[in-house]
């Protein structure tokens, strides 16, 4: 069986991660996070007392925090600097903090270097899920996705997977953040030209998962 590498973006609660992880996992593929390497670089920056507010600053320390991901779908693994990093990049303040850290072009530079280190070592092959993975990070990709949903979506499977949120304050920061996603200046949140398009809206996740599934084999 060749190699395939699998490219899928989308904006937040379009269900990437939950599609991305069982797609590599039912087709014997690596799996690859880049929003956890954002986070995990981001939670570096305030563990280090750097303000995420002044990009120069972000940018004279982006090289510095050592970031390794694991590429086990059934467990994916994050550290920086040899520390376990998968609980605190979830907390609401790295959250808040992330669009901030990614937008800084010289933390684009490092962290796409190093995703596509780990794509092109991935000897079966690999799904990356992100933002700009289709657009910038592997352009030569076989298969390139681009989910989507409604805000209202997004926001209902987002505040279900955050423990005592309310949908509303959800569907603020998560509309937020797109935007600041999509505007920055350095390879923005955007569908690629050859991306498939699929809207999860009205899809259950076993529906999403299949279609891929589908794809990446009529590629294979
Ligand atoms: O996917 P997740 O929500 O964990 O991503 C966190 C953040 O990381 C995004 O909001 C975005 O700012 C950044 N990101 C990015 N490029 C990627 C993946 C994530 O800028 N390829």
């Amino acid at each position: 069986v060749e190699s395939v590498i699998v490219a899928i973006d989308g904006p937040s609660g379009t269900g990437k991660s939950s599609t991305s992880k069982a797609v590599a996992s039912a087709l014997g593929l690596s799996y690859l996070d880049t929003g956890a390497q954002y986070r995990a670089i981001t939670w570096w920056m305030i563990s280090n007392g750097i303000d995420v507010a002044d990009p120069a600053a972000i940018a004279a320390v982006a090289g510095k925090p050592v970031i390794e991901s694991g590429t086990d779908p059934a467990a994916p693994a994050i550290t920086v600097d040899g520390l376990d990093a998968s609980g605190p990049i979830r907390t609401q303040e790295v959250t808040s903090k992330v669009s901030a850290v990614s937008a800084v072009p010289e933390v684009r530079t490092v962290i796409t270097d190093l995703q596509r280190s780990i794509a092109s070592a991935a000897a079966q092959g690999i799904v990356v899920e992100g933002r700009d993975i289709g657009t910038t990070v592997l352009p030569d990709a076989d298969l390139k996705i681009f989910l989507t949903a409604s805000p209202e979506a997004r926001a209902a499977r987002r505040s279900g997977e955050i423990k005592g949120s309310d949908v509303a304050a959800t569907r603020e920061a998560l509309i937020r953040r797109d935007a600041a996603d999509s505007s920055r200046k350095t390879s923005p949140l955007a569908k690629a030209d050859d991306a498939v398009e699929v809207d999860t809206t009205d899809l259950s996740l076993q529906q999403v998962i299949e279609c891929v599934v589908t794809l990446v084999e009529e590629r294979r």
